[in-house]
């Protein structure tokens, strides 16, 4: 049996990176304006402190500036909420990310709806939400963004596929479907109630995997020749004592039916971090009023 391509985001992401690079610096010359991003993080969660650090460096690296703000896991909200306050009005500050998750006394939702939604660079913000469903110019999700890249890569034109999500949360299913719907997709946002998922995910030309249980979609979940999005990140234990990062998708099966497919790690995950970049340039640009370079 023929194997699936790889679809290869870690390429995507550092071409995409170098664009950036490029757009920052014209902004930079022509402009003088260097777009800015401040990162939230609260408590010490060694994923979260992984995913910020690795943040950070690559938005120096593309010559842009970087304000991290460590805070103790104690942080009350009200505190966090001033902090936020003081990023909204610096005129430095072009992008606010929050790191998810929060501890348990603090309202993720009231602390989303605290960011300015032209800073809002996660794209969580309701404003930012509801542009995106109604067709407007928004600041999307950096995950479902970067995913429908991946997509491109290996069906060039969406337009008519039969896509399907598995996965409906805030942060991924729900802007996603609306992006795969801009790019004229049938989309079908499948979750763990939907009945025969399997069934259901084998009717897909483009199937993505948001769920975040290891390994769950299996070989036979998958139409033969379809693109197959993996945007799980799951940390499990191997038979050796260590532990391995694998995805939402079963990669061993699938990749035998599949016509494309991401892998974990080296798939979505690269292209979220460039598309956090993207979105600071793209909020430098509107809050300065400056049309955003090509990209
Ligand atoms: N935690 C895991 N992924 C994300 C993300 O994309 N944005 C934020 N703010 N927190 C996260």
């Amino acid at each position: 049996m023929s194997k699936a391509n790889i679809i290869d985001g870690k390429a995507l992401a550092l071409s995409l990176r170098a664009s950036i690079a490029e757009a920052v610096a014209e902004l930079t010359d022509k402009h003088q304006l260097v777009p800015g991003l401040a990162v939230v993080i609260i408590g010490d969660d060694p994923a979260s402190q992984v995913y910020v650090r690795s943040k950070r460096k690559s938005t120096e690296k593309a010559g842009m500036a970087s304000f991290a703000h460590t805070l103790p896991g104690s942080t009350s909200q009200q505190e966090l909420l001033d902090l936020i306050a003081g990023l909204n009005a610096d005129p430095a500050v072009h992008g606010i990310l929050v790191q998810l998750p929060l501890p348990e006394h603090i309202d993720e939702s009231t602390v989303i709806c605290a960011i300015e939604p032209a800073k809002d660079v996660d794209g969580f913000h309701p404003m930012n939400a509801g542009l995106l469903a109604t067709g407007q110019p928004a600041l999307a999700p950096c995950t479902p963004v970067g995913s429908v890249m991946l997509a491109r890569q290996a069906a060039r034109n969406l337009s008519g596929l039969e896509a399907v999500i598995i996965g409906r949360s805030n942060i991924v299913g729900k802007p996603l479907a609306q992006l795969l719907l801009r790019e004229n997709c049938t989309v079908t946002l499948a979750h763990s109630r939907t009945r025969d998922l399997a069934g259901v995910a084998r009717r897909a030309d483009l199937l993505v995997a948001a769920v975040g249980r290891p390994e769950m979609v299996k070989g036979d979940w998958v139409k033969p020749g379809a693109v197959v999005i993996d945007v799980g990140i799951n940390r499990i234990a191997t038979d050796d004592g260590g532990t391995r990062l694998v995805g939402d998708v079963d990669f061993g099966e699938a990749v035998q039916v599949a016509g494309a497919i991401t892998p974990v790690p080296g798939g979505v995950g690269p292209m979220t971090i460039a598309c956090l970049l993207r979105n600071t340039v793209q909020a430098a640009c509107a809050i300065a009023g400056v049309e955003m370079p090509k990209l």
